[in-house]
Parts: C-alpha cells; structure tokens; sequence
C-alpha cells in the first residue's frame, strides 16, 4: 500500500503560542516528528534530486524553499519515512505535513538533521514564508530498505498567486496555511499551485518595508526578498526558469497594499505602469494563462453608527483591467462587501475567517467564470477550524 504525505512548511516557532481572542489554543501543534539517525540499517536514502520527489512552489537548485507555502510531495510505501534537512534550514521552522487527506501535523525541525514522520505512503511538503524569513533546505528522503518511493502523479490545472503579506497569511493562526491563497488553491483540489507571496512587498520595484526591491522585479527571480536571500544571493538572485516549470492556467494577483501606503508613498501613475509591466510579463511567459487582478479591501474604520471600508487604489486597478479588455486574459475580482470590519485583525490583516471568506468567494467565482470544478470533496484544507456548539439547552 502507498500513502500520500503532504508537507508545508510554516515560519513560525514550534512552541509559539496560538492566541485565540487572549485565550491560549490547546495543543496547537500535533505531530512532533522524532530526531533519528539513519546510519542505522534498514533505510534507503533518497537524494534530494531524486525524480520521485516532486518539488512545489518555488525551490533554487540546493533545493531550498523561498516565497510562500513551497512543498515536496512523494508517495512511498512501507512502514517508516524520514526526512533530513540540510544546513541552511532555519531554526524553529515549521513543517506541516500530512498523510494522504488526513489533518495536517506539525513538527519544528532544525538544520543537519533528520526527523521520522509517522505515516506510510506518499508525502507533500509546503513552507511558507514570513517576515521572520526562514529557509528550508531538503537533504533527502529516507525509507525502509524494502519500501520505495513513488512520483505522484500531478493534478491537471496550476495555479499562481502573486502578492504579499495578505497573501502569505501574515498572522493567521498557521500563517501561510492560513491564507486565503492557500485555501482557494488547495480548496480547489485540482490544482498545483505556487504563492509568490512576501510580506511588505510593493507591486512597484521600489523598496518597502524593508524589501529592497518589488514585484515588478523580484518576481522573476527564484528567491524572495528576505535578508536571508540577500546573504546567499547578493543583489542578483537567479533567475526563475519559467520554461523549466509548467504554465500556469490561473494568475491571481494582490498587490497595492503596500504601495498604498504613506511609508512608501508609491505614485497612482507609478502603481498603475508597473502593473500594467508585470501583467505583460506574466502573459509573456504563460500566453494560455487567465490572469485576475484582486481589488484591495484595505481597511474599515468607524464613520457615525457603523463601519466604512477605505479601499485602496480602486480605479488604478480598474484602469489596469481595461487596459486589456481587448485582450480578454485580464479578469477584475471585486472583494467589495465580503470582508466587514471585524474580519480584519488589530495587526491590519483578515483573521482566519476573513481569509476564509475571501477564498471561498473566489472559489465560487472561478468555477462560475472559468468552469474549474471543487474538487476537494473529502481531504483537510485547513487545520484547527472545527468550531462547534452541542448545547442544546441554550
Ligand atoms: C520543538 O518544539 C517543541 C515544543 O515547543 C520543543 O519542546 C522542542 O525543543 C523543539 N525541538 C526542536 C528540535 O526545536
Ligand atoms: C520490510 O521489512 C520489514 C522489516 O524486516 C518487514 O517487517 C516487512 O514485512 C517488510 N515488508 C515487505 C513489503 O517486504
Ligand atoms: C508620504 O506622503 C505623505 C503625504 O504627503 C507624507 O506625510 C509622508 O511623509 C510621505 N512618506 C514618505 C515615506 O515619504
Ligand atoms: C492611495 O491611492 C489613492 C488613489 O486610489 C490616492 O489618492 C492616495 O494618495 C494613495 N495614498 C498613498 C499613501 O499612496
């Protein structure tokens, strides 16, 4: 028997505290993987660029992760897996991983070492990436000497997402896992999909927050703008291969947040010609590719007895949209009215719910506008949402 193992990989601290509403949540991380060493016999090693191991999202070639939620996905069969990391992996990053459709797990790793996950059969990883930029770096797979490990087969559509912070998941629960760009891809379930995502990162090649350069530039490169990437890489990162990769059928773009921003103070005009610059990057890479431009829901605040939105940059995107209603690959995605106020955490990012919402919008949207079927029907997307209420007598 084989089993599928998906793994991402999550920024965060394996004994951070999840806070909901100041109460702490329970065990917030099953699944501690055990530190083993496999110069004990009985296990058959891997190399990292062994063409069972499927890499997705965006991986340089030491085959280390960068951008948002990037993942391994194997099938293996026999009784026992084992994953070594390499040394460029962080301390404190997160794996989460899992078996086949089942809930995900979670398990800290650090550098030169090797951790056995529980489970049989065939695996996925994917990390993510935040603020506390943290890299991964995959060493090899390790089996039993009688098991083997299988490609697995790749689902039929490919999706990009390109954005920042909001895309990335900053500050939800488990953070790229959390995301509204997470949750739509993965909740499609028919779909690989790569998060381009960096938080602070402007759509304009400029810096902000931080980020030396902008999506107009640093989205052609294979690394994102951490200052881990500038210690490996310098000012020029490599090169993404785009022919080396499949196309992708769907790009979803959020970005402006930031530009948007009187930190950064990026121009209507400046914001507008670099979209317009990306856009034609993206279609000159992927000609096939559907591209949808995310409006920005940007923030709510008290007007009188209720809430008003402050959308950002609303007619720049729509001046970008109709920019290419001749060519009919460019599609205008109106988030007006699905976030509300309280969907917006006290750190300016949607909660857990709003990022729910959000996906589950553009779902229902893409399936309507492009025909794509929900194909999810079974496994978990999203971890630690069972909320419920068995009092009856209430
Ligand atoms: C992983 O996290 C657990 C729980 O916080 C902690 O006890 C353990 O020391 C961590 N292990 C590593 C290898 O970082
Ligand atoms: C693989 O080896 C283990 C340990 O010797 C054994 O228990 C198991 O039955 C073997 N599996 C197969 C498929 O041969
Ligand atoms: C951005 O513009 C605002 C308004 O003109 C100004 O107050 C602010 O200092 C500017 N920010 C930067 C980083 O230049
Ligand atoms: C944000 O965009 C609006 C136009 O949509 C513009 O009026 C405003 O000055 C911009 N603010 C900043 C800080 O860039």
């Amino acid at each position: 028997m084989k089993i599928i193992l998906s793994l991402v990989l999550l920024f965060l601290h394996a004994s951070a505290t999840i806070l909901e509403n100041g109460q702490v949540r329970e065990n917030p991380y099953p699944g501690q993987a055990q530190k083993v060493s496999i110069g004990e016999k009985g296990w058959k090693t891997y190399k990292p660029d062994a063409a069972e191991i499927s890499y997705k999202g965006r991986w340089d070639d030491q085959h280390i992760s960068w951008w948002s939620a990037p993942g391994i996905k194997f099938a293996f069969t026999g009784d026992k897996l084992a994953l070594s990391f390499g040394k460029n992996t962080d301390q404190g990053v997160l794996v989460a991983y899992r078996m086949g459709g089942l809930d995900w797990q979670f398990s800290n790793v650090t550098a030169d070492a090797t951790y056995q996950f529980a489970g049989h059969a065939s695996a996925g990883v994917h990390p993510t990436a935040s603020t506390a930029a943290k890299t991964f770096e995959m060493r090899g797979v390790s089996v039993a000497g009688n098991s083997t490990l299988t490609k697995v087969k790749e689902y039929p559509k490919t999706i990009e997402i390109i954005g920042d912070s909001l895309s990335a998941g900053q500050y939800g629960t488990y953070e790229g896992l959390s995301s509204w760009a997470y949750t739509f891809a993965a909740g499609l379930g028919n779909a690989e999909y790569s998060i381009t995502a960096f938080p602070g990162i402007c759509l304009h090649d400029q810096e902000c927050w931080g980020n030396e350069r902008g999506q107009a530039y640093q989205w052609y490169r294979t690394a994102d703008t951490s200052g881990r990437a500038r210690a490996l890489y310098g000012e020029d990162p490599p090169k993404w291969d785009f022919a080396a990769h499949r196309a992708a059928d769907l790009v979803v773009i959020n970005l402006g947040t930031n530009d948007n921003n009187t930190e950064n103070n990026v121009s209507g005009t400046n914001y507008v010609n670099s979209y317009v610059s990306l856009i034609d990057g993206v279609h000159e890479r992927w000609p096939k590719a559907q591209v949808v431009l995310m409006s920005l829901w940007g923030g709510f605040g008290q007007v009188g007895d209720t809430y008003a939105q402050g959308a950002l940059y609303i007619d720049e995107i729509k001046a970008v949209n109709e920019h290419y209603k001749e060519d009919k690959f460019v599609h205008y995605f109106d988030t007006t009215g699905i976030l509300q106020h309280n969907d917006i955490g006290p750190q300016w990012h949607p909660t857990d719910v709003g990022q729910i919402k959000v996906a589950s919008h553009l779902m229902q949207w893409v399936k309507i506008k492009f025909g794509w079927e929900m194909e999810a029907t079974g496994p978990e997307v999203l971890h630690d949402t069972l909320y419920w209420n068995d009092e009856s007598s209430y």
